[in-house]
């Protein structure tokens, strides 16, 4: 199905997930085709780059030509090539940038250049009603954990960031100390539903004063200890981790850290909206399709009267359509990139 309009195609390759899509307008999504890796890297507990670099490149043409089927688009229809070239794992990024910049030079087509974290802000305007701007926008992720002042979609300024682990990276993490499996995300927002997330009280780090900067990585030597005991300290059992709980107690867990993640990027929410004046905030990033967290946000909206946007789950975590989306205000604005582009690995804006 196409529509009348801009048509742009997006690729995107940063992490794990090899990725296309068609967007009309920068809003209406015709096609997202997102190949996930999640099978090739579980047995590793993470992401192997070596092995995502050679996944990409097996992949990305069936997945751009699949997304130019499903929208039954083809060169005439479409009005530029975008692709999320920074941040992210190097050998990934470029297997995408690569494909963008030769469909852009073949076709005859700008190119576009996308920051992947500020994409993950542009995905709750897809598919629905435009965010309200000025907005504060929560982007937490497997790699980012940002807290962005967003003045319109291109108009992205840091507040903060996550100074060590990223929240979905200590979800990761504290699933494989749990035993809960890869990626921690999904794994852990189930077993809470089963739990307590008052059964213990693990940290907040707020760091100091009104910081809009995050840690999580306390947090999850915290739960590393409350598990396998503290180093040096006898415990009964200690040594046995995880498998010493009972499902019940498993659930405790997952459910109170969950909890304090929860609460420390609600808290920083509140401060940054504080800060800025804005009356709107978004969430985005692969955490924010967390259950206990979209409840939350849309629970601190209702008490301080934002406006919340929130996107679909499938847009929450890595997708090609936030990419294009966010890449037609690029294209209105005559922002195209050069077809001698770089891939940037890090990126702190
Ligand atoms: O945005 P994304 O796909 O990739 C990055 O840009 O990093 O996010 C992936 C991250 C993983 O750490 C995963 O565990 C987390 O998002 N995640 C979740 C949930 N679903 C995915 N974290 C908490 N609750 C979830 N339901
Ligand atoms: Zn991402």
């Amino acid at each position: 199905m196409t529509a009348g309009g801009k048509l742009i195609l997006g690729i995107e390759s940063s992490c794990d997930e090899t990725a296309a899509a068609i967007v009309a307008d920068g809003a209406q999504v015709l096609s997202s085709v997102v190949a996930s890796q999640i099978e090739l890297h579980a047995r590793f507990g993470g992401v192997v780059p070596e092995i995502a670099s050679r996944a990409h490149l097996e992949a990305i043409n069936n997945v751009i030509a699949q997304a130019l089927q499903i929208a039954q688009a083809g060169q005439e229809q479409i009005s530029a090539v975008a692709v999320a070239n920074q941040p992210g794992l190097i050998g990934s990024l470029l297997v995408g940038l690569m494909a963008a910049k030769t469909l852009a030079w073949a076709w005859e087509k700008p190119l576009l250049a996308v920051n992947h974290v500020h994409a993950h802000a542009y995905s709750a305007a897809l598919d629905g009603q435009p965010p309200q701007y000025p907005a504060v926008a929560l982007i937490a992720s497997g790699g980012h954990t940002s807290l962005y002042r967003a003045g319109s979609p291109m108009e992205i300024e840091l507040l903060g960031s996550t100074i060590d682990d990223a929240a979905g990276e200590a979800f990761d993490k504290v699933s494989a100390i749990l035993g809960l499996g890869y990626p921690g995300g999904p794994a852990i927002d189930k077993a809470a539903r089963d739990g307590n997330p008052q059964a213990i009280r693990f940290p907040r780090s707020l760091l100091k004063g009104q910081s809009l900067d995050f840690s999580f990585s306390g947090l999850k030597t915290a739960v590393l200890y409350h598990v396998c005991g503290v180093p040096g300290a006898v415990r009964q059992g200690a040594e046995k981790g995880a498998q010493r709980l009972s499902p019940r107690e498993i659930a405790d867990v997952a459910a109170s850290f969950q909890a304090a993640v929860v609460d420390t990027l609600c808290i920083k929410l509140r401060r940054a909206v504080k800060a800025t004046g804005a009356r709107s905030v978004i969430l985005g990033g692969g955490v924010a399709a967390n259950s206990a967290l979209r409840a939350a946000v849309t629970e601190l909206g209702k008490k301080h009267r934002l406006a919340v946007h929130i996107p679909a789950m499938k847009y929450c975590v890595d997708n090609a359509a936030m990419v294009a989306g966010l890449a037609y205000h690029y294209l209105q604005a005559g922002l195209t990139a050069p077809l001698d582009l770089n891939a940037l690995a890090t990126v702190r804006r």
